[in-house]
């Protein structure tokens, strides 16, 4: 079946990208939220993100340094970008992330987080909070020890835990919890992180799987829909739909228990697209700007940056970007092909 749902509607013909005003594109989506990949490097290989072994890296002389990331984000601030996310793959194996985290938070964005595994998150915690980062995403697949080992191919619940505690000793509030769901790999614990959620405080947030795996194995009956996870959760801890998506542009419906104990989200990337509300634009650390994960197109602002262009030409580079964003991703559509870069290297 092919969804039309979440799929917006096109206000402008394929002029070209407007000189002035909000980052708009030919959709009427007003782009505010920037994500912003430091490092395709990890120490982690989850399956449904890295291959277990043979990643090619890109060139170290081919990353972004912390100023060309900085000029960029200026640029776009003047945009009206008012959130940033950092990313990877595992942003915190980047060095000096902290130093990055303060030149951002000198530009002054209303949001300022970060996307971790958590591993590291012990040991930098602190100087992030201090160099001025508001909040973190853990990604957590799994409660069970041996399984947390077999998604990751890391034996490393325990430090991700851990990771989590730091980050609140440290600050960071809220500490969200990212759980990449998949039939038959993790789906049975979906009651187990509902439990987690209550019992911590910390709202877990449940994504489907998309296919951006490096393997390129995912398939549509990997996929739990969200819908499905809320029904589980809500037969053994009653849930209250928080809000709407029309106020609220982040791609989690959420939920909060009946009893007032903490709450979930699930965020329904392939069964139930945000794409018309998408307000997402992201940046690569090798320095190409997508207007999607899905996209197939992405241009080089690194070009632009070293070739010692103006402001004004990467202005008009991040308007023409915005400006080409498709529809939708086009997942269930009988031609889709997904990008060529898997997940660790667009950043998620
Ligand atoms: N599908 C859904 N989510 C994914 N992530 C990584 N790969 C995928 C995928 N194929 C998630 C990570 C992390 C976030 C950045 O994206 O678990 O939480
Ligand atoms: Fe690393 Fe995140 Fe990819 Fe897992 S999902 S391999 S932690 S980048």
């Amino acid at each position: 079946m092919i969804s039309s749902v979440g799929m917006p509607t096109r206000k402008r013909s394929a002029s070209p990208a407007p000189a002035d005003g909000p980052l708009v594109d030919t959709f009427g989506r007003v782009h505010t939220d920037l994500r912003i990949s430091v490092t395709d490097r990890c120490n982690f290989r989850c399956s449904y993100c890295m291959p277990a072994e043979n990643m090619t890296w890109l060139r170290r002389e081919g990353i972004l340094t912390f100023e060309e990331i900085e000029r960029v984000a200026r640029v776009l601030k003047g945009l009206g970008v008012i959130a940033v996310r950092l990313t990877g793959g595992e942003p915190l194996a980047r060095a000096d992330l902290p130093v990055l985290v303060a030149k951002l938070a000198a530009i002054g964005f209303d949001d300022l987080s970060l996307t971790t595994n958590g591993v590291g998150l012990p040991h930098l915690a602190q100087a992030l909070v201090d160099a001025g980062l508001q909040r973190v995403n853990v990604s957590c697949d799994s409660l069970d020890r041996e399984r947390f080992a077999s998604i990751t191919r890391r034996d490393a619940l325990d430090a991700v835990l851990a990771g989590m505690d730091a980050a609140e000793a440290a600050g960071l509030a809220p500490v969200k919890v990212n759980v990449v769901l998949m039939r038959d790999v993790n789906d049975d614990e979906v009651v187990d992180f509902a439990a987690f959620a209550r019992k911590t405080g910390r709202p877990v947030r449940f994504i489907e799987y998309m296919p951006l795996d490096a393997a390129h194995a995912w398939e549509r009956p990997d996929v739990v829909p969200a819908r499905e996870i809320v029904e589980r959760i809500d037969a053994v801890f009653p849930l209250e739909a928080v809000g709407s998506r029309d106020d609220d542009p982040a791609p989690a419906d959420r939920y909060r228990f009946a009893d007032g104990r903490g709450e979930i989200g699930v965020i329904a990337s392939v069964t139930d697209a945000f794409c018309g509300s998408c307000n997402r634009l992201r940046l690569t650390a090798d320095g190409a700007l997508r207007n999607c994960l899905f996209a197939t197109q992405e241009s080089s602002v690194r070009d632009l940056l070293r070739a010692g262009s103006s402001d004004a030409d990467l202005e008009a580079l991040c308007r023409r970007v915005v400006w080409s964003k498709a529809a939708g991703h086009g997942i269930d559509a009988p031609n889709f092909t997904p990008p060529e870069r898997s997940m660790s290297q667009i950043g998620g």
